[in-house]
């Protein structure tokens, strides 16, 4: 209870600090973090499977993912921020759910516009505040998911709702444009590989939660 609340304040304090990076006011509640692991759920336990969660943050989902994690799988999150990474570190450390996976787990602390993984993943689960970025960044994240991905492997995100739709009429100029051009590039990608989205009131504020299907190779 005492760490949740160091965790939140740790949040707010970065939220502050960094806000185009950190993107909200406070940690994702558990209903969200139970869409977001949904597929993750409902795999087969007894085939291990490759994890990547992208913008952990102080690691509301990746309580969710831990608890779900079958001996054979790996995990790896990739964060930015480097408090968030100490307090990651932390948790794996000191908490009961989280040591049962410390071995399967590994923490890469860059944007992960630049991580290299060696294999891709079943799935990736991303927090990323895509709305605060440049146009030209989410493209870039955006492309990094499908390449991260496997063919048939499943990308689970979360934005805040109506953000856009009421960002692009109350806005004007550069940054319509740049708002326009994000929703642009999220809505090509849904419309090519979305498979279901989640509406999840219990979040402050409430989410869209999107589950999309990277297309399987045309032979
Ligand atoms: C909205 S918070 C989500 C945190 C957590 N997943 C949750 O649901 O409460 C966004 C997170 O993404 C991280 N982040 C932002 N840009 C990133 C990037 N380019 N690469 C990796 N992590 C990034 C931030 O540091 C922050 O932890």
């Amino acid at each position: 209870m005492l760490s949740a609340l160091k965790n939140q304040a740790a949040f707010f304090r970065q939220f502050r600090q960094r806000f185009e990076t950190t993107g909200a006011i406070a940690p994702s509640s558990r209903f969200l973090a139970r869409s977001m692991t949904s597929f993750l759920a409902a795999r087969n336990p007894s085939t291990p499977v490759r994890m990547l969660e992208i913008g952990p943050g102080t690691g509301p989902v990746t309580e969710a993912i831990v608890k779900l994690l079958q001996p054979h799988d790996v995990f790896d999150l990739v964060e930015l921020n480097e408090e968030f990474v100490a307090i990651l570190r932390s948790r794996f450390e000191n908490e009961t759910e989280w040591q049962r996976v410390r071995a399967q787990a590994t923490i890469h602390q860059l944007p992960v516009q630049d991580f290299a993984a060696q294999e891709p993943y079943d799935f990736v689960i991303s927090g990323l505040p895509l709305n605060n970025f440049p146009a030209e960044l989410v493209t870039s994240i955006t492309d990094t998911y499908f390449r991260l991905l496997k063919p048939g492997g499943v990308l689970s995100y979360f934005e805040y709702m109506y953000v856009r739709p009421v960002r692009k009429i109350v806005t004007r100029g550069a940054e319509r444009i740049r708002i326009s051009s994000i929703d642009e590039t999220l809505q090509a990608h849904c419309d090519r590989c979305r498979i279901r989205r989640d509406n999840v009131w219990l979040n402050v504020p409430p989410a869209w939660v999107q589950h999309l299907r990277k297309p399987l190779e045309v032979r």
